[in-house]
C-alpha cells in the first residue's frame, strides 16, 4: 500500500504509466453571483489504463461532478480533462456511465436496452441481440431477457444497467455510486461480480462509492477527496482488486487500511457538516 498524501492539488501518476484520462488542475464552480459554489477546486488525478479508481469524500465534496466533468455532461470552470491525451468536450460513446439507479427505458425489454447502445452505433439486429445476450449472462440476467424494468428488482436492474453500458464496450467506465440503492446482501454479490468482471475485461473505471469496504474490495486507487470544494486529501494504493477470495475483507490489511481512511473520511465529514450548518 502506499498513500500518496502529496497528491494534493499537485502531481500526477507515476511517470511512465499511460494514463488513460486526466484532470489538471479542474476547479468547477457553480453559478457567478454571491451564491455561486466552489465544488471543486484544482484537481490533478492521472486514472492510468486498467485502473478501477474509487472515489470516496463527504457529501456534496464534488465527486460527482467530477465524474460528469469526465462523462462530458459538465464542463470545467478552469483546467483540463483528457482522455487519451485528448480534451473531453462532450459525451462519448468509449466513456459508458451506470447511475445510481433508474435510467433503463422502461418501455424495452431487458434485451433491448441491453442491444440499444450496439444498434444505435451501426450493428445490425441480430449481432446487437448477441452482443446483448452475452452481456446478460455476463451479469448473470440470461433469463429475463424478455422482461421488462418494472418486473425487475432493484438489484437486477442495476445490473440491466451495467450490462448495457457494457455492451457498448466503452473504454472507460464512470459509475455513480452504482450500488447505493441496494440492500448489503445484494450490494456484496454484485462488488464480486462487478470484481469478476473488471478482472476479466480490464476495463479503466471511475467509482464512486460511500462505501470505504466497497473501495478497499475493488479498487486499485482509492482518491479521498476533502471536503468542498474538493480536492484530492489522499491517494491510496490497495491491492485487494486482484484478489478473487470475498473473506479479504476479514484480512488485517484490509482492516487497518479501513480504519485509515475512516480516519481521513471522518475529518472531512465533521468539516462538511460544519460548513453545512453555516451556510
Ligand atoms: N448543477 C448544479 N448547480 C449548482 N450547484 C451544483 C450543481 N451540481 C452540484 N452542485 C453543488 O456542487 C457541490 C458538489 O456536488 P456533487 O453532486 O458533485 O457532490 P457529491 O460529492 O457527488 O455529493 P454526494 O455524495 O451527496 O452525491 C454541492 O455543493 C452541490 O450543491
Ligand atoms: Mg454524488
Amino acid at each position: 500500500m502506499e498513500a500518496v498524501s502529496s497528491l494534493q492539488g499537485g502531481s500526477l501518476a507515476p511517470s511512465g504509466a499511460t494514463a488513460k484520462a486526466r484532470f489538471i488542475e479542474v476547479t468547477k464552480r457553480f453559478g457567478t453571483d454571491a451564491n455561486s459554489v466552489q465544488a471543486l477546486e484544482s484537481i490533478s488525478l492521472d486514472i492510468a489504463e486498467g485502473a478501477f479508481v474509487c472515489l470516496v469524500g463527504p457529501s456534496g465534496c464534488g465527486k460527482s461532478t467530477l465524474l460528469n466533468i469526465l462523462a462530458g455532461f459538465e464542463t470545467s470552470t478552469t483546467g483540463e480533462t483528457l482522455m487519451d491525451g485528448v480534451p473531453v468536450r462532450g459525451p462519448d460513446a468509449r466513456r459508458g456511465v451506470v447511475f445510481q439507479q433508474g435510467a433503463l427505458f422502461t418501455w424495452m425489454s431487458v434485451r433491448d436496452n441491453v442491444a440499444f447502445g450496439p444498434i444505435a452505433t451501426g450493428k445490425s439486429a441480430a449481432e446487437a441481440g448477441r452482443i446483448a445476450d452475452r452481456f446478460l449472462e455476463m451479469v448473470g440476467l440470461s433469463g429475463f431477457a424478455k422482461r421488462y424494468p418494472y418486473e425487475l428488482s432493484g438489484g437486477m436492474q442495476q445490473r440491466v444497467g451495467i450490462a448495457r453500458a457494457l455492451a457498448n464496450d466503452p473504454e472507460i467506465l464512470l459509475m455513480d455510486e452504482p450500488f447505493a440503492a441496494l440492500d448489503a446482501q445484494t450490494r456484496e454479490l454484485l462488488q464480486e461480480e462487478i470484481k469478476t468482471i473488471w478482472q476479466s475485461t480490464r476495463k479503466t473505471i471511475l467509482w464512486i462509492t460511500h462505501s470505504i469496504e466497497e473501495a478497499l474490495f475493488l479498487a486499485t486507487d482509492i482518491v479521498v477527496m476533502s471536503a468542498r470544494p474538493g480536492r484530492i486529501k489522499a491517494r491510496l494504493r490497495p491491492d485487494f482488486a486482484l484478489s478473487k477470495d470475498p473473506a479479504i475483507v476479514a484480512s488485517a490489511e484490509f482492516v487497518r487500511m479501513k480504519a485509515e481512511i475512516f480516519t481521513l473520511l471522518r475529518e472531512e465529514s465533521l468539516a462538511a457538516q460544519r460548513q453545512e450548518s453555516e451556510r
